[in-house]
């Protein structure tokens, strides 16, 4: 696992849309799994930039999601094929038929989030996968206590996830208990896995997933599974890392062909 400290958010967003651009011109028609949360904003801000003044080409990328909301009526605004149209596929220049999503509305939800592990196969398999972090340790919607092997399934959002995301939501009780997310199983299946996080409330959670012992207590040390994974981190989210030093140095040293 690499960690990378960046002074702040922009400059973590604009270091991976660096690595997402560069992928981009390896394989055009990429297929980028994406996050949602406030966290990967500063990332689909760059990328997009890129797009409109012309520098990175994103025309055939193929975009899919990570998680979603059971039971919200479709177009809510606030599920997450709404927010990822808005806030990835449409400032990318893209269309819905570049997009993969499960569908949280399905009358059969088992059986979407089978056909969704099926469709990600299907489509070759996930390039890159953004991922945030929950201030619970959860990647995607696997909350504590998911097993590592997981498929794409149905979870039930813990009360501190559901107040986490209150924000997007009038009140408490309009956040959904249910999630269809992709298993921590289907998210190891990625190339390459990218973790962001920002700011001091993620701190503690950063520290378990990245020096803390492997634990289904803690969803995102499930990274330390994976072959490529790297973990973007702020000032502020790195400040409970006892390696912060050693990271710092690592990354200083590391030949700039490398890339991420
Ligand atoms: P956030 O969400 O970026 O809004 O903090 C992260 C997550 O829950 O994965």
């Amino acid at each position: 696992m690499e960690i990378v400290i960046v002074p702040d958010a922009v400059a973590g967003g604009s270091l991976i849309a660096t690595a997402i651009a560069d992928l981009l011109i390896a394989k055009p028609d990429a297929l980028l799994g994406v996050a949602t949360g406030s966290t990967p904003t500063p990332i689909y801000q760059a990328l997009a930039a890129r797009v409109a003044d012309g520098s990175v080409d994103a025309s055939r990328a193929r975009i899919c999601q990570l998680d979603e909301y059971v039971g919200l009526p479709a177009g809510h605004p606030e599920s997450y094929r709404s927010v990822v149209l808005r806030e990835v596929v449409e400032p990318l220049g893209l269309t819905e038929a570049s997009f993969l999503g499960p569908d949280g509305n399905a009358p059969d939800i088992a059986a979407a989030a089978a056909e969704y592990d099926r469709a990600l196969a299907e489509a070759g398999g996930v390039d890159l996968q953004l991922l945030g972090i929950g201030t619970d340790g959860h990647i995607g919607f696997n909350e504590p206590c998911s097993s590592l092997a997981s498929r794409t399934r149905i979870k039930t959002l813990t009360r501190q996830t559901r107040e986490d995301n209150a924000r997007f939501f009038d009140s408490l009780d309009e956040v959904p208990h249910h999630v269809l997310t992709q298993g921590i199983g289907t998210i190891l299946e990625a190339r390459h896995l990218v973790l962001l996080a920002t700011g001091e409330a993620k701190a503690e959670a950063v520290a378990l997933a990245v020096e803390g012992p492997l634990s289904a207590m803690v969803p995102a040390s499930a990274l330390q599974l994976h072959p490529h994974a790297t973990v973007v981190v702020d000032e502020a989210a790195a400040s409970g890392l006892k390696l912060a030093d050693y990271f710092r140095d690592t990354y200083a040293a590391k030949p700039v062909w490398q890339g991420l």
